[in-house]
């Protein structure tokens, strides 16, 4: 079987194109896993369909397109959200690669209005002293002119859902040492900031896809919200997205996106 571009069938192990399964090849001298590995380890078959090529630049397209149409929202609508889309969100951003697949993050979902009355209120008095006693230096300032943003936060209230994604710095497991101990342990993290960034990314990717808006919002410092949510030690507050509908006629920052020839250096 030969593939479209040329290549052959064989460069590509354990992969279905078309239908057919192609064999197992003898490209590596050092395959994963090993069969060592795999004796020690559960492993099972990559569930891949391979895609013919109009196919995927369709598809790509697509996406493309859609994605491009995401801004971030600061006027919504109270209009209420099934919690079955927030969870589906939370779900899908529970896809993301994480380092040694330790799945750094907690999600917690608020639709509780004192709830959100109490974040709106530590939020805005920590974005006062930032806004009006210069917490904030010139050049962040500066920076954040064109979108316009103050203290003011009423959309923490507004919005239908409160969504805070908690980074877990170190994991607490109970201790099992020796019969009797009773406790828990620390075990790391690693890459806990890379990891919760892609699960951020792919659950603002859920939400627009879902037809859905939100804010990455990050109101500084976040130190109120474990005691808000009453997260435990080990976690630390990484964004907090307001999600739901815009309000009719909300208006965004006219902003331009870099260029792809601005973002991707080409080597072939
Ligand atoms: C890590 C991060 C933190 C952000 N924090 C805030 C914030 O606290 N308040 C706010 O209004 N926007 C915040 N934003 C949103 C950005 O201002 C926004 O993404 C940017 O202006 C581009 O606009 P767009 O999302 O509509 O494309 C943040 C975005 C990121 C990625």
């Amino acid at each position: 079987m030969k593939h479209p571009t040329g290549e052959p069938a064989a460069l590509f192990p354990n992969l279905v194109f078309h239908g057919e399964v192609s064999k197992p090849s003898s490209l590596y001298r050092h395959p994963y896993p090993s069969p060592e590995l795999a004796a020690e380890h559960p492993f099972v078959p990559l569930d891949f369909t391979r895609l013919d090529p109009d196919e995927q630049r369709e598809r790509g397209r697509r996406l493309l397109e859609l994605m491009q149409r995401r801004r971030s929202v600061r006027m919504f609508s109270p209009d209420p959200v099934p919690a079955e889309l927030i969870d589906l969100a939370i779900e899908t951003a529970s896809t993301a690669p994480s380092g040694a697949h330790k799945q750094p993050w907690r999600f917690v979902a608020v639709a509780s209005a004192e709830l959100k009355a109490r974040i709106r209120a530590a939020a805005e008095e920590e974005e006062r002293i930032n806004y009006l006693q210069n917490r904030m230096n010139a050049e962040w300032q500066e920076a954040l002119a064109p979108l316009g943003t103050d203290w003011h936060k009423e959309f923490l209230e507004i919005a239908p859902w409160l969504v805070v994604l908690f980074e877990q710095r170190y994991e607490l497991v109970a201790d099992t040492s020796a019969e009797g101990v009773e406790g828990e342990i620390r075990r790391k993290n690693y890459y806990v900031k890379e990891s919760c960034g892609i699960a951020a990314g792919l659950f603002i990717t859920a939400l627009h896809t879902m037809g859905l808006v939100t804010l990455t919002h990050t109101p500084s410092p976040m130190a109120f919200l474990p005691k808000v949510l009453d997260r435990p030690a080990n976690e630390r507050p990484f964004v907090l997205f307001p999600v739901g509908y815009p309000l009719e006629e909300t208006l965004v920052p006219d902003l331009a996106r870099k260029p792809l020839d601005e973002v991707r250096i080409l080597i072939e």
